[in-house]
């Protein structure tokens, strides 16, 4: 089958920082990122996979990097990237970060009004500026409102062949749910709804898509 290709998959939340107790994250449970990493492997593709921290078995043959936070996630993903025909980022990568950790806890009455925060890198944008002819780039987008135009918008900024865009708006889909509805948009123009169904459902309709 797939055996001689490699796909690289992101997945589950970043995890920044603040002192040794506290960090910034968001409820990324990794499921739609391992789904995805399980049907990649049943194709027959050499899978790496990138996993933020989350509850969920490693996946048996299938190459488990663990990271914790956005700039780790980084250097694994650019690592792997060149010799990956398909690469799907669909980790929610923290935008920012505390510009200093602080060790140890921060107690109550210092704990400052406002934290200090610095941008992450954008991985995917990284990933989309070193793209070659061949490979397949494939983004995740995460939206409450404006849902088909914010993500056409990063599907050209970040330079994807496709983004599939997810409505965090509706709390019966989405993070940590078993289930999701994704749109699907290509950057020649098509436009697939997935509707509802269990994330591994998804996984296997996602990959009959973006390989069409
Ligand atoms: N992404 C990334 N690095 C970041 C932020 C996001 O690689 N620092 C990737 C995500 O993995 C996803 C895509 O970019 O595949 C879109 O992420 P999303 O959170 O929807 O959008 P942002 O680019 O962060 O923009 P905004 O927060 O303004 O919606």
């Amino acid at each position: 089958m797939n055996k001689n290709l490699k796909c690289l998959i992101s997945a589950g939340p970043t995890r920044e920082w603040v002192d040794s107790v506290r960090f910034i994250s968001n409820p990324s449970s990794g499921k739609m990122g391992y789904a995805l990493a399980s049907e990649a492997k049943k194709r027959g593709y050499s899978v790496v996979l990138v996993s933020g921290p989350v509850r969920l078995d490693k996946i048996e043959g299938i190459s488990t990097h663990f990271v914790e936070n956005a700039k780790e996630m980084e250097l694994e993903m650019t690592n792997h990237f060149d010799s990956a025909n398909i690469i799907i980022m669909c980790a929610a990568v923290s935008d920012h970060r505390p510009k200093n950790k602080k060790s140890g806890k921060i107690k109550k009455n210092d704990f400052a009004k406002s934290i200090d925060l610095v941008e992450n890198p954008d991985i995917l944008k990284g990933l989309g500026k070193r793209k070659k002819k061949g490979q397949l780039l494939v983004g995740f987008a995460a939206e409450a409102e404006n849902f088909a135009q914010n993500a056409k918008q990063k599907l050209i900024q970040k330079n994807l062949d496709w983004i599939a865009m997810n409505d965090i708006s509706n709390p019966s889909h989405g993070f940590g749910s078993d289930h999701n509805e994704i749109f699907l948009y290509s950057s020649t123009g098509e436009e697939v709804k997935l509707k509802s169904a269990p994330k591994n459902l998804l996984a296997k309709q996602i990959f009959e898509e973006i390989l069409k």
